[in-house]
């Protein structure tokens, strides 16, 4: 115990006011976010803007595109974001959304039918993190498996179906599956593709539905190499965010069968989600989702060469997250203060990191940013920082 409050002390993490769950940082922290062009930030999925930044470059947009406007998320932007989300994903129709959260549990409403029983991940941001919506909106039973992992197994789910079965006397049916990939709160870890796999024609064979929560799947893309098609191919419904990756200041797209899509605007409206114009969200997303692919692909590469050139440097230390995507474990080797090393990248070098956990682990995300500078000279500034702030 003592060890482990020197080791505290003496490396400053200590001083840190709040050391922040595995992968999650609060909605305020990034509320004040001051974005400038050339900042990086190691600590999100995608670029974050400002506010200013982002109506200059959604005024950008709006100059070369003049049918942007929607009404009621109808026409304009919108109809061509949902289009083209229909494309990427190869289903029949997708819908916008105003939220993700909004789109899971009406994909999953109209999925299960009558049906009450779900079956999620028990680290899903559909268990966790969306207020029971689930079972107090839409009166369903969030099953959740694999505790704390990031993915469940073809034979756990079959053994949660069969207990169930095989248990109840007043039988109910199943309704739905559902699969978050990657997992936010597992450090972006992937869903092996294998298992989806079984799990996809497991449930076809037993007319189970199947939704996937791909807030991030372009992320999971990037680092399998599988394509987002092949992806949505195993399941019945897509969502995915806008505003993870593709700029957007918020809003979700779900996609599937017509006959489930067709369902969505009249659930949208009635649980109050049909807002007056969203060509703001849409417009930003449809602009960057045309060339998202090459960029994260290009991240992709540039982080891999960064890791190499962090892992030479003598102070830091930063290793991989097992079947991780975009998200990876560094470690200070030097005694610094991490308040100092923190305010210091973010003054000095434009350059922003979290806080270390309660192990002094930094969560470093690789995300498109990290293109706008020399990997020599990112790793130069976190030496500076480092030097700077040494406890
Ligand atoms: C995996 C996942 N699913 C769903 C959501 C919900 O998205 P929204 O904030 O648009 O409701 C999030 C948001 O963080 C998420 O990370």
């Amino acid at each position: 115990m003592k060890g482990r409050r020197e080791f505290l002390k003496s490396s400053g993490l200590a001083t840190i006011p709040l050391l922040l769950p595995v992968g999650l940082t609060p909605p305020a922290a990034f509320a004040n976010y001051t974005g400038k062009e050339e900042n990086i930030n190691f600590y999100t999925d995608g670029a974050l803007t400002s506010p200013l930044e982002y109506v200059k470059e959604l005024q950008e947009i709006i100059e070369k595109n003049n049918d942007t406007q929607d009404t009621y998320a109808k026409g304009g932007a919108v109809t061509k974001l949902e289009q083209k989300f229909a494309e990427i994903t190869g289903k029949e129709k997708a819908i916008y959304m105003p939220s993700g959260t909004m789109a899971n549990n009406l994909a999953l409403k109209v999925l299960s039918e009558g049906n009450t029983k779900i079956f999620v991940q028990e680290v899903s941001h559909l268990y966790r993190d969306e207020g029971d919506a689930a079972q107090s909106v839409h009166s369903k039973r969030l099953i959740p498996l694999a505790p704390g992992r990031a993915s469940f197994s073809f034979e756990e789910l079959k053994e949660a179906v069969s207990y169930l079965d095989k248990g109840e006397v007043f039988k109910s049916g199943i309704g739905a599956v559902s699969i978050e990939n990657p997992v936010r709160r597992a450090d972006g870890q992937v869903f092996p593709i294998e298992e989806i796999r079984r799990i996809s024609s497991y449930c076809r064979e037993h007319n189970i539905k199947l939704h996937l929560d791909g807030a991030r799947l372009h992320l999971a893309s990037a680092y399998t190499g599988i394509p987002i098609q092949e992806y949505a191919s195993y399941f019945d419904t897509v969502y995915i965010s806008l505003y993870k990756y593709l700029g957007s200041k918020g809003g979700a797209v779900l996609s599937g069968d017509a006959k489930v899509i067709d369902q969505m605007p009249h659930l949208i409206k009635i649980y109050g989600g049909n807002m007056y114009q969203n060509w703001p969200y849409a417009a930003m997303a449809l602009d960057k989702i045309t060339h998202i692919e090459d960029t994260l692909h290009k991240a992709k590469t540039k982080g891999e060469q960064l890791i190499s050139l962090i892992n030479q440097s003598p102070n830091m230390e930063i290793s991989r997250v097992p079947n991780g995507s975009n998200v990876f474990n560094l470690k200070v080797s030097a005694p610094v203060n991490y308040e100092k090393l923190i305010a210091h990248l973010k003054d000095k070098e434009r350059m922003q990191i979290r806080t270390p956990d309660s192990q002094g682990i930094i969560k470093f995300f690789i995300n498109e940013t990290v293109l706008k500078r020399s990997n020599d000279s990112i790793v130069n500034a976190l030496n500076k920082a480092i030097s700077s702030s040494l406890a």
